[in-house]
């Protein structure tokens, strides 16, 4: 049976690697994959790399995720694509390095905006468009369930993701669409472009592994996630072993 899969912002890091993943392991030619974008040179570089067979399955779509009317642009043609959907992938979020005390109203409304409630109201306005056995993952973080020095306001629209995936398995209830939650710690992705030399050693050292994950290991979690059916309501963490010491 072929899917319709998406995955938003699929274009960098681990958006990116799951994408890739789910090309890797499809096995249908009539497979769609509809990978949201932001950033037009990240679209370029990404087609430039997919082979002539993925290029037949994926459609990119341009769309501002950290609106809702970008988000209502996206689904609208998402539904001009296929009228149902299987697997959904919602990988976009942004953060702030700003301390607290610096914070405005604009930047703590926009990271919960773009990273809690336009996800929440695109799972609302493609609920019905999920064929039966479908899957839908939200991309959380460690930093939602262990409150980080950094980052206050990531956190707990992180923390609001992980919830959640739970509230909504009530809202699914009978349409036999699974929904999880993944809980990476630190993982090596243009994300961490910036981090010092000091902060990466003063991080290791609290994970087991002393080692930021791979984007393809947080990816072969996502894939083991949606190809498992009794996978539900959940929250996986892949940490490394953080907190270790
Ligand atoms: N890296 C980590 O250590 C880590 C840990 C835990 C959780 N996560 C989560 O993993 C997810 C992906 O992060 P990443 O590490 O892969 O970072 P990344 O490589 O920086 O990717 C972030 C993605 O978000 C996209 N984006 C930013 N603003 C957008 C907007 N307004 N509309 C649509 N897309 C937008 C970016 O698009 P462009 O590149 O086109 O700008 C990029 O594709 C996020 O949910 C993040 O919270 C990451």
């Amino acid at each position: 049976m072929s899917k319709v899969m998406i995955v938003t912002s699929g274009t960098s890091g681990i958006g990116k690697a799951i994408a890739n993943k789910l090309l890797k392991e499809s096995r249908c030619t009539e497979d769609k994959l509809i990978i949201n974008y932001f950033e037009e040179d990240q679209k370029t570089q990404m087609l430039s790399e997919l082979s002539q067979e993925d290029k037949k399955k994926v459609t990119f779509i341009y769309a501002d995720m950290s609106t809702y009317e970008g988000m209502e642009d996206f689904v609208e043609q998402v539904i001009e694509i296929s009228p149902k959907i299987d697997w959904l992938v919602c990988n976009t979020a942004i953060g702030t390095y700003k301390k607290f005390e610096e914070y405005d109203y604009e930047i703590w409304e926009k990271i919960l905006r773009t990273n809690l409630s336009v996800p929440t109201f695109m799972i609302q306005k493609l609920k019905p468009r999920f064929n039966k056995g479908g899957k839908i993952i939200l991309m959380g973080s460690l930093a939602g369930s262990l409150s980080y020095s950094s980052s206050l306001v990531y956190s707990v629209s992180k923390a609001g993701v992980h919830h959640l995936a739970k509230c909504l398995l009530k809202e699914f209830d009978g349409q036999n669409v699974s929904i999880n939650a993944i809980a990476p710690s630190f993982v090596q992705t243009p994300w961490q472009n910036g981090r010092s030399q000091e902060s990466y050693d003063r991080i290791n050292k609290k994970i087991n592994l002393h080692r930021f994950a791979e984007a393809d290991e947080i990816a072969k979690l996502v894939y083991d996630t949606m190809t498992n059916d009794f996978i539900n309501g959940t929250l996986l963490e892949i940490t490394g072993g953080y907190d270790y010491f």
